[in-house]
């Protein structure tokens, strides 16, 4: 139980919710994109950034599902600024289009967390035939950022505040294949091992974001 409690450097612990690290920030006129905002720790992201003022904009694969929790979202918050656009996250070509419209619609971008993932899924490949959890989880929020970073680099400046690129690692990280990234074998079925090949694409994440970080 104490790990929950223990704090961290940051004052907060592993059961400090979303409302409680962002408690008396005041985040109007700050423009999120959020992945995967139709479950889980998505939800609640998009949901607790909309409560401080972020407008946000949630990509969603399943408009359907993403129609009901923005409703859900405006029933509990009526002034929240809230839209959503489609992104299949596993195709390129739909985060082309994700990105191409957002980019048309001349919004600043501050802050992208980059959250969808599937885990352990048996092997498939993708439309782009990449491996399902690679291509979800590492190469379309990779590609997405990439998109969206000349943005993000145009709203810093002119806002004069750093934004922020989030992405959703996991501790499995740790437990990638022995060889860490299989780079020649991505896309094999043999030696398929679906927790591995998760382990992999969150290593990718980790990776990704260390490398932005030295980047910018
Ligand atoms: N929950 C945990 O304990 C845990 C622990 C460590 C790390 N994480 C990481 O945290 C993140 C969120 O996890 P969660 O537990 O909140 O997951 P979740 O409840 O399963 O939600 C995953 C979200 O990703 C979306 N998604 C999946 N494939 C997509 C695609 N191709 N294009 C666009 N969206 C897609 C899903 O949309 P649909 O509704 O369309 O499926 C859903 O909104 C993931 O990156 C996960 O690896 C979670």
């Amino acid at each position: 139980m104490w790990l929950f409690s223990r704090k961290g450097p940051s004052g907060f612990s592993a059961s400090s919710t979303a409302e409680d690290v962002t408690q008396e920030i005041d985040a109007t006129g700050l423009t999120a994109i959020v992945t995967g905002a139709t479950s889980g720790i998505g939800i609640e992201t998009a949901r607790v950034l909309a409560l401080r003022g972020v407008h946000v904009v949630m990509g969603f694969r399943n408009m359907e599902a993403g129609k009901e929790i923005k409703e859900t979202i405006l029933r509990n918050n009526s002034t929240a600024k809230i839209d959503m656009m489609e992104l299949d996250l596993s195709s390129m070509e739909s985060v082309r289009k994700f990105t191409s419209q957002f980019n048309s619609r001349s919004l600043p971008l501050n802050i992208l967390i980059n959250n969808a993932g599937i885990m352990a899924t048996p092997f498939k490949l993708s439309k782009d035939n990449i491996e399902l959890q690679f291509a979800t989880n590492h190469i379309g929020h990779f590609l997405l950022t990439n998109l969206l970073l000349e943005t993000m680099k145009q709203t810093a400046i002119k806002q004069k505040k750093e934004g922020r690129i989030v992405n959703v690692a996991s501790r499995r990280h740790k437990l990638s294949y022995s060889e860490g990234i299989r780079f020649d074998k991505i896309n094999d079925e043999s030696g398929y091992n679906s927790l591995s090949a998760y382990g992999q694409s969150k290593l990718a994440n980790v990776l990704h974001a260390n490398e932005l970080a030295r980047y910018l």
